[in-house]
């Protein structure tokens, strides 16, 4: 049994949880995932680490789109999880790069944040840019401002920040001249994949973050199967990051909808 050391609400159904899982903490690093099951009857499903500390707790931040991540953002302090498998997935390509590009979007923003973090660590110089529907949706704000050497902040409906999307203000940089030397950008795919659509032509290396339904997160079930590059993956053990200009995104999408109305019926059941 995991139990959390701390939960509070970031954002309207976004909840940020502190859990105590010590091995996890130890190990993980920037752009690792670990995959929880809520109790005997719940599904598993992954969640990034956003952060660790000295105590051996891990720090995940849950958007609640659906059945598990909707009751798991009904739990609170003193409240515990049965498994915390991890740390998963590859760690992220962190060094002194020179110019990063960071983007979030949405709760992607609590996925870049830690590989933010470590390029910063690293020596890169970060400008970062996070985009959100409005105001009220925005979270890391603070936690950004002080990794980042340029924060920018983009919204839907100019509630707060400049408004417009991500790719603007990319657009912007590369027209300003900035020198990039890669983009890191985490966000809903077709963010990603309009970003991956500024930088293919200026010959940007980026960097995406993929999130396919993954169940057993070690290799073993295929059901995290993506195309990169021509070649079958699995964004579990292969990713969960990869060069954004040879992911397949229109199959990733194929993919991600295949359940739609199991999930559907599954939220609807939750909810009555
Ligand atoms: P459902 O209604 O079951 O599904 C809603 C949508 O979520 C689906 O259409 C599908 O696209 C996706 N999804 C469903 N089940 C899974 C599954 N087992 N694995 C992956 N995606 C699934 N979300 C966060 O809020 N914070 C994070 O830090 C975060 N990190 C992630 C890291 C990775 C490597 C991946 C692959 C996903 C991550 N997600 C994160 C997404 C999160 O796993 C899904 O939102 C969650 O599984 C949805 O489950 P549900 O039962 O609430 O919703
Ligand atoms: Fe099973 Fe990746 S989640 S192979």
């Amino acid at each position: 049994m995991y139990p959390i050391v701390e939960a509070k609400l970031l954002a309207p159904d976004v909840k940020l949880f502190r859990i105590h899982a010590p091995r996890v903490a130890r190990k993980r690093k920037a752009g690792q995932f670990v995959i929880i099951r809520i109790d005997e009857h719940g599904e598993r499903i992954p969640l990034t680490i956003a952060d660790s500390d000295d105590q051996g707790n891990i720090t995940i931040i849950v958007q609640g789109v659906g059945k598990t991540t909707k009751w798991l953002n009904t739990l609170n302090t003193g409240d515990t999880i049965l498994d915390v498998v991890g740390p998963l997935g590859e760690e992220s390509e962190i060094g002194n790069f020179g110019t990063v590009v960071v983007i979030g979007g949405g709760v992607g923003t609590a996925i870049a944040y830690p590989t933010a973090v470590a390029m910063k660590q690293a020596g890169s110089r970060v400008i970062s840019i996070v985009g959100a529907r409005n105001k009220e949706l925005l979270i890391l704000e603070e936690e950004l401002q002080a990794t980042s050497d340029e924060l920018c902040i983009m919204t839907d409906d100019g509630s707060y920040g400049e408004q417009g999307f991500v790719t603007q203000k990319l657009q912007e940089l590369i027209d300003r001249g900035e020198t990039i030397a890669r983009v890191l950008a985490i966000g809903p795919i077709p963010m990603m994949r309009a970003v991956a659509d500024v930088t293919r032509e200026k010959g940007i290396k980026t960097i995406v973050s993929l999130n396919p339904i993954m169940v057993d997160g070690t290799g073993m079930c295929g059901g995290c199967r993506v195309q990169v590059g021509g070649k079958s993956k699995f964004a579990c053990v292969d990713g969960p990051e990869f060069d954004a200009h040879d992911v397949d995104f229109e199959i990733l999408i194929q993919r991600n909808s295949l359940y739609k109305d199991q999930e559907q019926k599954s939220l609807e059941q939750f909810e009555s």
